[in-house]
Order: C-alpha cells, then sequence, then structure tokens
C-alpha cells in the first residue's frame, strides 16, 4: 500500500506506516448512523468521526468520504443526523456499510425503522438518543470532507442505554 504523508528520519517506512494505522485505530470513538437526505433520496450510514465542536452555538462535526453517496446527500440536503446505537445493536453498524435499500415497509430504511427530523433526514427510531443538525460550515479534508452542524434537534428515547463503542466491535475505519 502506498505510504500517505511524512515518515521520521531513519524509520522503516512501512513498519511506521503499520504503527501509524495502529495508533490512529486506538483513538477513542462512538459508532453512529449518520442519516442524510435530498429530495427523495435519502441514506443512513455506519459512522464514527463525531464530535461537539462548540458550545455557543451547539456545532457537531463529522467527516464523510467524498466518494459516498452520503457525502452528496448531506451537501445537497444542508442537513445530517447521528443516532446512537445502544452497544447491543452492533449488528446495525456492520448493516450500513453501503447505500441503504428503502423497505421493506413503509416507513424503514434498511430494514430498520425511521423517522424523519425536523429537516427531513432520517433518524433511527431504536436510536438510545440522536442529534440533528443543520450545516454551517465546510472544510476540505483531504479524502474527506468535514461538515459542521448545528444542533436543530434532538432526542433521547433512553437515557440510561448503554452506547455502542468501537471498541466493542472488530471493526475500524480510517487509520
Ligand atoms: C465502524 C465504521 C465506521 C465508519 N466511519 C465512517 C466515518 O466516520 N466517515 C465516513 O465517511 N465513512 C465511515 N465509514 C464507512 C461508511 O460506513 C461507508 O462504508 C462509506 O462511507 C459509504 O457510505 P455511503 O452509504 O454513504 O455510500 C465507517 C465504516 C465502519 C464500518
Amino acid at each position: 500500500m502506498a505510504q500517505a504523508g511524512p515518515v521520521p528520519h531513519g524509520a522503516d517506512p512501512d513498519a511506521y506506516d503499520r504503527l501509524r494505522r495502529r495508533v490512529l485505530w486506538r483513538m477513542p470513538s462512538g459508532i453512529y448512523l449518520l442519516g442524510s437526505a435530498s429530495g427523495d433520496r435519502r441514506n443512513l450510514m455506519t459512522h464514527n468521526w463525531a464530535m461537539q465542536v462548540a458550545v455557543v452555538p451547539k456545532l457537531v462535526a463529522v467527516s464523510v468520504r467524498r466518494d459516498a453517496f452520503s457525502h452528496e446527500l448531506v451537501g445537497e440536503g444542508g442537513a445530517f443526523s447521528l443516532s446512537f446505537l445502544r452497544r447491543d445493536d452492533r449488528a446495525l453498524a456492520r448493516l450500513f456499510t453501503k447505500p441503504a435499500q428503502e423497505g421493506p415497509a413503509p416507513g424503514m430504511l434498511g430494514g430498520q425503522q425511521v423517522q424523519l427530523g425536523v429537516t427531513g433526514v432520517p433518524v433511527l427510531v431504536a436510536a438510545a438518543a440522536w442529534l440533528e443538525c443543520e450545516v454551517r460550515t465546510t472544510a476540505e479534508a483531504g479524502d474527506h470532507t468535514v461538515f459542521v452542524g448545528e444542533v436543530v434537534a434532538c432526542g433521547a428515547p433512553d437515557e440510561e442505554a448503554a452506547l455502542l463503542r468501537m471498541e466493542d466491535t472488530r471493526l475500524n475505519y480510517g487509520g
């Protein structure tokens, strides 16, 4: 695999590349489903690069691959949601790694019940908690775009639920 970025003087490039990837994978994170919509197209995508980035106003940043369907939808629709997965819902993280199909029943996306937020993006009904954000700023970040959104709605159907984190799974992203 091609090396990306600087290698410290004297380091073996391949060994350093592997170390750097392992360290990046160890950055603690949650796992969410990122909801997006434009017109009648919508999607849910497994996502972990999300964090709050301002207090006033309440801003949350998400970083989305430029070649993802969700990138097109967030860019066009100007909004996104983050559905917080429960720790025992790890199967859902594997389900939403490619564009989700509508249905099979009305009100479902990728086989999961969704509701529409105030901005029109889908939110997972089974989420322990969720945020909905309107995009205020975007920043190019290599092969991703960082969308910074202001929180315009949120909900917490189950505030006691333990949330799914990357270390609860065998999944990783980036590195
Ligand atoms: C655990 C996990 C975390 C992920 N986190 C992100 C992420 O933060 N940003 C991102 O663009 N893609 C992330 N992905 C990849 C997406 O889920 C998806 O495969 C890809 O972006 C295409 O999504 P699409 O349905 O919008 O085309 C992650 C995948 C996994 C398995």
